[in-house]
């Protein structure tokens, strides 16, 4: 299973895909979480401790380059064993949980970091995964990466909405991209909920209802001040990370 995040900045995006790689660990699935952020937290937010011994897939594209010229035409990340030793190269592990980090640079005219997107769009559509193994996503804000087909090759793409018009216009956005670009899960999840209005107003402004929604929530926020990891956070969330749990695994 491979399932991408999307959504505007700073809605949330991190923070959840993080609660449910936790949630997804305690189901003894196999995970792997590959940042794609330019400006990566996921090491902070996960509580890797070797999380500055990474090394960003980023530095892989030479090495695949190389490999490249090497095959007419083939893309140049095969699944063979050769390659699969080069990836855990560019992973960390803790508590079973394996973080790869992209790296990507951006340009000060915010161009795209092209090679390494287009290392993990073959990565993506490439990785053959058992049953038990998941791959999550998590990106920058905005639908760049749809738009570059880096997410093409995901099966879900969680969208993440705050109760705001504009969230709610990206969200849309998103949906009707993911959508083009046939994604074959699209759904929404509610984030930074305080009452029932914020509620009603997401489930009406997106004409369906999200199947999750995360209580605006002081843990969180004293988490992310205190450098504790999200996934240390004891709190049920009102039952949200569960939910998304049971939306992720339900069949299609
Ligand atoms: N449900 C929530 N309640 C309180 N704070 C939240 C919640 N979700 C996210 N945050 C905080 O909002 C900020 C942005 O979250 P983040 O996950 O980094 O967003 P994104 O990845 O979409 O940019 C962080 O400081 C995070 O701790
Ligand atoms: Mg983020």
């Amino acid at each position: 299973m491979k399932i991408a995040i999307s959504g505007k900045g700073g809605v949330g995006k991190t923070t959840i895909m993080a609660l449910l790689a936790k949630e997804l660990r305690q189901q003894g699935r196999e995970v792997l979480v590959i940042d794609a952020d330019p400006s990566p937290h996921m090491v902070q937010t996960l509580g890797f401790a070797d999380g500055d011994q990474v090394k960003p897939i980023a530095e892989m594209t030479k090495l695949l380059a190389e490999r490249a010229g090497k095959t007419t035409g083939s893309p140049f990340y095969n699944l063979n064993p050769e390659v699969n030793d080069l990836l855990h190269d560019f992973m960390i592990e803790q508590d079973g949980m394996k973080l790869m980090v992209l790296g990507a640079v951006q340009t000060a005219e915010g161009g795209c970091a092209c090679p390494e997107n287009h290392v993990l769009r073959k990565m993506l559509k490439k990785m053959l995964l058992t049953a038990n193994e998941v791959v999550l996503l998590d990106m920058e804000a905005g639908v760049e990466h749809l738009g570059r087909g880096t997410v093409a090759g995901v099966d879900q793409l969680i969208i993440v909405v705050i109760p705001s018009r504009s969230s709610v216009r990206t969200a849309l956005k998103i949906k009707e991209m993911a959508d083009d670009v046939r994604i074959p899960r699209v759904f929404f999840v509610g984030n930074q909920i305080e009452d029932e209005e914020d509620r009603t107003f997401l489930v009406d402004a997106l004409g369906e209802p999200p199947v999750a929604f995360f209580p605006n929530s002081s843990t969180i926020r004293k988490a992310e001040r205190s450098a504790t990891p999200v996934t240390a956070i004891t709190d049920t969330l009102e039952n949200a990370p569960a939910e998304l749990l049971k939306a992720v695994l339900e069949e299609s």
